[in-house]
């Protein structure tokens, strides 16, 4: 069930005009308290419910081609992806471009209730509101048989639409340094659509939701063997122009798009590619683009006219627009990250059930639990392999940790405060997961002093998991989740703890999307873990700030929790029809 959030009114803050100060105080202006929940219309404005599907009128779209699970390419294991060198790489096709986009932003299902349907895709979203677009920019590349250029994916129609079609030679420029084969992947965001129900916390929901949505295409790109990397070092000024959300005409009177991120994606064959004279290309991949050609590109030609999404806007959330702007990156770092020499197998655990189950099939039967059974129990060995599956190893440089947190040109700065519920052989409480063992300090220092840091018993020595407090935390779960059921129902939930404003002040405010991203990214595999165990999980972005923080005596902004997550034996709404992900088109090929 989604909460919806009363209004009411809230304290001002003292302006301040350094990016930091804006967008902690937007942070802490989007709290919910037990007593008063973030500002929001409070009820539903169902006559001007935002429509999920942008479409660009006046872009050719092109079809891509239906592909079923049979259809090559075919998905490999969903273990097989977690295991460095494992999948063989694709080369880029139409057919793998699809592939690619299916499994990353496309439909997973329709659901019917009465005269209600609507569409789920691969990629969650808060209130299934859908405020994340794809784009994809194609350089010329041998066999793809598509015009280069820029292109948005329309998810209902699994198609893409051509926005701009510059010369290939400026195309090719601009990938040039990159591995070859590259192209590049880029999300922007609606805010309106989260806004329309949300209100003033909106602007969190849709970077959880960019989060996961980087998260499902590094798991998409891996299914196809192909790489992935969040270019970071580029401003976002340099974003709006590559993929046109800068244009005003294109969106004049409409909902425009805040561009988020761009990343770059290539076949991970490159990785072995011997140089000429017989060595070892000594390979890096750039973190940033140049500027210039970016400007030349954006010259266009454009095409397409971006669709209204609501009828009427009763209400402008002017601090979502104050949080985007204060968190705007304006900086360029010219970064490369090096290439490891070759395969290997890197992962933490191996377990043979796992190798039978297809990454596609767990992929689309990705689902969120709207309900658990307060009865299903997980084994301790699953429960510290999902959380192996969180830990992106921060001792290895980027490329050498596991997928997806090879993705993250950055040092993970998100831990699990968990609350166990049904784990078999290990007592329930309250235990703390530090995804990079030498932020425990930190950790320690921002909790309180009295709390005892044990080593989760039975744990394996690689996963940094401690025991801080024993009991029943069932309803206490709930209760700081928006007195939501999902929390203390479940098998465990947690919440994910940023390093806060430490970050912030260190790296600049721009840094605040990004703690929400690298939660999303948490999200979206504990999504596919849950689903790899026989389970279920759900998102929570419902939960009392505050509250949650004094559990473990947080007293300051050192540690915030971002996000929320909880994972037991679902409960189906059986009311609910389901129907297939394309069924309203007829079958192409
Ligand atoms: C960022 C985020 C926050 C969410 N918060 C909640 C929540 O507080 N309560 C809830 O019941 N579901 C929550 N969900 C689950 C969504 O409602 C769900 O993803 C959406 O309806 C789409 O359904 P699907 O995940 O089955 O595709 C959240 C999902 C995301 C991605």
């Amino acid at each position: 069930m989604n909460i919806d959030h009363p209004s009411s009114a809230i304290p001002t803050e003292p302006v301040s005009t350094d990016p930091v100060d804006r967008v902690i105080a937007y942070h802490v202006r989007t709290k919910h308290h037990f007593n008063r929940y973030a500002r929001s219309l409070g009820y539903l404005d169902w006559a001007n419910q935002p429509n999920p599907f942008r479409r660009f009128d006046g872009a050719q779209l092109v079809r891509l081609p239906l592909l079923t699970q049979e259809d090559a390419p075919q998905s490999p294991s969903y273990e097989a992806l977690y295991r460095q060198g494992m999948v063989p790489s694709q080369p880029l096709t139409v057919a793998a471009l699809s592939r690619f986009l299916e499994l990353a932003l496309g439909l997973s299902a329709w659901k019917k209730a009465g005269e209600s349907e609507w569409a789920l895709r691969n990629n969650p979203s808060s209130g299934n509101l859908h405020p994340t677009e794809g784009y994809v920019l194609l350089p010329p590349v041998d066999g793809l048989d598509l015009t280069p250029g820029l292109y948005h994916y329309a998810s209902k129609e699994h198609g893409l639409e051509l926005r701009a079609d510059p010369s290939p030679d400026h195309l090719t420029a601009l990938l040039a340094e990159c591995p070859s084969g590259a192209f590049l992947f880029g999300l922007t965001s609606v805010h309106w659509r989260e806004a329309w129900k949300y209100g003033e916390r909106a602007f969190r929901y849709c970077n959880h939701d960019v989060g996961h949505a980087i998260g499902s295409a590094r798991i998409a790109a891996a299914t196809l063997g192909w790489k992935m990397a969040l270019l970071d070092g580029v401003d976002q000024n340099t974003i709006a122009m590559l993929l046109g959300t800068h244009r005003r005409d294109d969106f004049h009177d409409v909902e425009p798009e805040h561009p988020d991120c761009l990343a770059v994606i290539w076949p991970g064959e490159d990785v072995n590619r011997v140089a000429p004279s017989g060595n070892r290309a000594v390979r890096v991949v750039p973190l940033s683009l140049d500027a210039a050609v970016v400007a030349d590109l954006s010259v266009g030609p454009w095409h397409g006219k971006a669709n209204g999404l609501s009828g009427e806007h009763g209400v402008h959330w002017d601090i979502i627009d104050e949080a985007a702007e204060a968190s705007w990156k304006t900086s360029r770092e010219r970064s490369t990250v090096p290439l490891p020499p070759g395969s290997h197998d890197s992962s933490g655990t191996r377990d043979a059930s796992r190798l039978t189950h297809d990454a596609g099939v767990i992929i689309r039967q990705r689902r969120s639990a709207v309900a658990f059974d307060a009865r299903t129990s997980i084994s301790s060995a699953t429960f510290f392999h999902i959380l192996q599956r969180v830990t992106p190893r921060a001792e290895q440089p980027q490329f050498q940790r596991p997928m997806p947190w090879d993705v993250l040109p950055w040092d993970p700065a998100i831990h699990l405060l968990l609350f166990v519920h049904r784990v078999d052989g290990l007592a329930p409480g309250l235990y703390v997961l530090v995804r990079d063992p030498k932020r425990l300090p930190l950790l320690q220092q921002s909790m309180n002093p009295e709390l005892e840091w044990t080593p989760a018993p039975g744990c394996p020595d690689d996963l940094p998991l401690f025991w801080l407090l024993q009991g029943d935390a069932q309803r206490l779960a709930a209760q700081v989740s928006c007195h939501q059921g999902i929390a203390g129902d479940s098998a465990f939930s947690l919440g994910m703890l940023a390093e806060f404003e430490g970050r912030l002040r260190q790296g600049g405010a721009w840094w605040y999307p990004r703690l929400f991203w690298e939660s999303g990214l948490i999200g979206q595999v504990l999504y596919l873990e849950a689903e790899a165990a026989g389970v279920r999980g759900t998102g929570i972005g419902c939960y009392f700030d505050d509250p949650v923080h004094e559990v473990v005596g947080i007293k300051d902004l050192s540690m915030q929790s971002l996000y929320h997550f909880t994972i037991g034996g679902p409960v189906d709404d059986q009311r609910l029809m389901t129907l297939p992900p394309y069924h309203h088109l007829a079958r192409r090929s």
